[in-house]
């Protein structure tokens, strides 16, 4: 059927006015027509490439390149032809001048009437904006992935539901998953119960850091294994559209920090505790001294009376009371002298179980045990230790007489002896059941005269007669547990390794 020439004018000015480059071609390709946007683009002359293949021109216009489309299989236009469907490729265009281009080319067939191909249009759609766009997004993204996966805190990011959506090598180290494990897990897993809610409550209130963000804050979270680490974090709500889509959170380990703390304090509290003692020490051994003379004369005289004066005489009794207490007062003076390690150490080398087995045999007053159960839990192993046995002893059984009264003479007393960790501390504990040490006081228990016994009942110079000798055999002594359960008191005096020979001399 013959066109209307009116209608063949419309449809070529509709073709010269589309806005994509266009050309019509032949199912062998050839090229029978071209709209002006396509002319201008490419600074052709129609004249050259009417009744060329489009094969043709493609070569003259990108002349380095092999486009996929030239290999018969690939062909957008012969598949167009074969399915009498739109097919389209996407081409990557380097022109002769170097300049770069992505063109989106789509192939559609126009069909005769008998439903044949007749003719394919190609239209041309310049995607290089795009392209670099999505480049751009896809090195940034990279970029981003680089920087978080190289980050030194952990980083996560979980969606609505507490799904995990990106985790960081270091936080699976510090979570201790494996990157396929912790997809399975949801965000609640990663922290002791209830403390996930708690934190999505802060960063939802605004008063805390701002909408959506939580500031620097200290929580415990729970690894693979069920163990609860101290951590740093901070987090934040990822909005779209004002609407929460997910949740990220930044995690720094503290456990080397806050050892390092602990290490640092302890260190501190160690040299204030040795000053304090060393102080003390001066001053107790002043007074000791001061009171020795004097003291040594009042019980000199005292007992001279006491041999002179008759049994019923009316000052006999009074005699005996300033008597009594002079000799307290020795006792003191005695333990004081102990110490600021005054007084004189006969040292020996001797198994540091006798230690237990020695103080127990010197307490005479079974009565003192009648509701306290004894535990021996002593080591095998010969473990031998040099000392002034006798003050090591006296040592001992002022911690027996402290955790009888801490138990208030009921309770379980055990006293065992080990090694540390290294083989080369020997170690003694004695262990009470007693109302334990508030914590208040104990950085007060070693002070000479702290006590919180009952006037007359305790003088308060059991343990820091304990701390003096301690330090006079190159030992230590320390509270290692107290509580509501109980205390324990550790002596520890340096292990020693010599020949029978040397403890025979040493004993002998
Ligand atoms: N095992 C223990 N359990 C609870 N508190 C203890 C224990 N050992 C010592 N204490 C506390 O430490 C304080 C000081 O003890 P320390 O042995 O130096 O003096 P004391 O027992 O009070 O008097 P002293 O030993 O001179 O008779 C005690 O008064 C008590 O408060
Ligand atoms: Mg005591």
């Amino acid at each position: 059927m013959a066109v209307d020439p009116r209608e063949l004018e419309w449809r070529l000015r509709v073709f010269d006015s589309l806005s994509f480059p266009t050309r019509i071609l032949k199912t062998d390709g050839t090229i029978v027509a071209v709209n002006d946007v396509f002319l201008r683009r490419y600074q052709h002359d129609p004249n050259t490439i009417i009744g060329r293949t489009c094969i043709e021109v493609n070569r003259r216009q990108f002349p380095k390149q092999t486009f996929p489309c030239m290999n018969n299989r690939s062909c957008p236009l012969c598949r167009a032809v074969d399915t009498r469907t739109g097919q389209s490729v996407l081409l990557h265009a380097v022109d002769e001048k170097g300049d770069e281009r992505w063109e989106d080319r789509v192939f559609s067939p126009i069909l005769d009437e008998d439903g044949t191909v007749g003719y394919i249009i190609e239209s041309i759609r310049d995607v290089t904006n795009v392209k670099r766009l999505e480049k751009l997004y896809s090195d940034m993204r990279e970029l981003i992935d680089k920087v978080v996966q190289s980050s030194v805190s952990g980083i996560i990011a979980a969606n609505r539901k507490g799904d995990i959506i990106l985790a960081n090598r270091a936080a699976e180290e510090l979570f201790g998953y494996s990157s396929e494990e912790v997809s399975e897990v949801s965000i609640e897993d990663f922290y002791p119960s209830g403390v996930a809610r708690e934190i999505m409550r802060k960063l939802r209130d605004e008063r805390l850091g701002g909408r959506g963000k939580l500031p620097i804050t200290r929580v415990d979270i729970v690894n693979k294994s069920g163990d609860q680490i101290p951590v740093e974090m901070t987090a934040a709500i990822i909005y779209e559209n004002g609407e929460e889509v997910a949740s990220a959170g930044i995690f720094n380990d503290l456990r080397e920090k806050l050892a390092v703390e602990k290490k640092l304090q302890e260190a501190q509290a160690k040299i204030g505790q040795t000053e304090k003692m060393a102080s003390l020490g001066r001053l107790a051994a002043g007074v000791a001294h001061e009171i020795n003379n004097p003291l040594t004369s009042i019980l000199l005289y005292g007992t001279l009376m006491r041999e002179k004066l008759e049994r019923d005489h009316p000052l006999s009794q009074n005699l005996d009371y300033i008597l009594e207490d002079a000799d307290r007062c020795r006792e003191i003076v005695k333990n004081l002298l102990a110490y600021s390690r005054q007084s004189s150490a006969t040292k020996e080398v001797f198994p540091f179980n006798a230690a237990v087995t020695d103080s127990l045999r010197l307490i005479h007053d079974q009565r003192l045990f009648m509701n306290v159960e004894v535990i021996r839990d002593l080591t095998d192993e010969e473990v031998l230790v040099r000392a002034d046995k006798n003050q090591i002893c006296q040592v001992v059984i002022n911690l027996i007489m402290n955790a009888v009264d801490a138990m208030e003479e009921k309770g379980t007393l055990t006293l065992a002896t080990c090694l540390d960790e290294t083989g080369e501390r020997a170690l003694l504990e004695v262990t009470d059941t007693g109302c334990g040490i508030p914590t208040e006081n104990l950085s007060k228990i070693f002070d000479p005269f702290f006590t919180t016994k009952g006037l007359g009942k305790g003088t308060g110079l059991g343990l820091s007669m304990a701390y003096g000798v301690m330090e006079e055999n190159q030992g230590r002594i320390f509270v290692s547990r107290t509580g509501p359960e109980g205390t324990t008191f550790v002596l520890e005096l340096p292990r020693i390794t010599v020949s029978s020979n040397e403890i025979y001399e040493s004993i002998g």
